[in-house]
């Protein structure tokens, strides 16, 4: 099991745990983070989700050698990441350590992000080959203008989580040993709030980004799809499994 979820105290937790493979996220881990969003999302007893990793890895993004062995049809990540913009419960993350690509975006679609001293950020679609993906081209030029973003998103440069507070990506940054516990305790707060008005008010606060970042989403994916299967991509993919630097030069 990759992915445990508990609720407790009016807090479905979902956490990743796959520390093996520095928390990869694979087809059938989407789905459970999907499945369990979808749960939060019915159960009335769930006031907010909270969504977090292992020690010093939150997750290393999507599992590349899923990227390479792409089954025709549409990534589970789609399914995923429909779910966490859907969800209309406030969702809080505690970035345990590294969050890389898909580890990244998804911040962008929680409510509240809180960060380990330990961590550091990376969006590095371009060194692999890939795209932006789930309307960060959008989303990081916006929040942080482009001068910025180009570094994030052409460049791939990782980032701490002072950066991502200083960007808006991030609510603050705490000691790792503290990380999950504070995040633990904002979702909490959500147990004596009335849960209607912070439902409707969540979905009024994202309502004019969200049909924006829908259309952004389906024309990034096709281009992302396109690029998995790109000569690029694939050299950097096996780059990675070689562990050595992908070479470029030939494109
Ligand atoms: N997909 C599949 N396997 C991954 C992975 C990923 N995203 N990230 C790490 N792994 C695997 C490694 O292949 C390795 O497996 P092995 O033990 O069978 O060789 C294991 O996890 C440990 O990773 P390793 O790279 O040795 O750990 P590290 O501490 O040196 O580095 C990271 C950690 C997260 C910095 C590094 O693994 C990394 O850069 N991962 C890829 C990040 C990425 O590009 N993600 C995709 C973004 S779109």
């Amino acid at each position: 099991m990759s992915i445990k979820t508990a609720t407790i105290n009016g807090v479905a937790t979902i956490e990743i745990a796959r520390p093996e493979k520095k928390n990869a996220i694979t087809g059938a881990m989407y789905r459970q983070m999907a499945e369990a969003l979808d749960a939060a999302k019915a159960d009335a007893a769930v006031r907010a989700v909270l969504i977090t990793g292992q020690p010093g890895i939150f997750t290393s993004g999507n599992d590349i050698e899923d990227f390479m062995q792409r089954p025709p049809g549409e990534s589970p990540a789609f399914v995923f990441m429909r779910a966490l913009m859907g969800c209309d419960k406030p969702v809080v993350a505690a970035v345990t350590g590294a969050a890389i690509g898909i580890g990244a975006t998804m911040l962008l679609h929680c409510d509240f992000v809180y960060v380990s001293d330990e961590a550091r950020l990376a969006m590095p679609f371009v060194s692999l080959g890939l795209v932006p993906e789930f309307a960060s081209s959008l989303i990081v030029p916006q929040l942080m203008g482009n001068a910025r973003a180009a570094e994030k998103l052409l460049l791939g440069d990782p980032f701490t989580g002072a950066d991502a507070v200083e960007c808006g990506i991030a609510n603050a940054v705490l000691p790792a040993s503290e990380v999950v516990n504070y995040a633990r305790r904002i979702a909490e707060r959500f147990n004596a709030l009335p849960p209607g008005a912070v439902r409707d008010s969540k979905t009024l606060m994202r309502r004019a980004r969200q049909k924006l970042a829908l259309e952004t989403i389906a024309v990034e994916g096709e281009v992302f799809g396109a690029r998995l299967c790109s000569p690029e991509a694939q050299e950097a993919f096996s780059a990675f499994f070689q562990k050595r630097k992908p070479d470029f030069s030939k494109f």
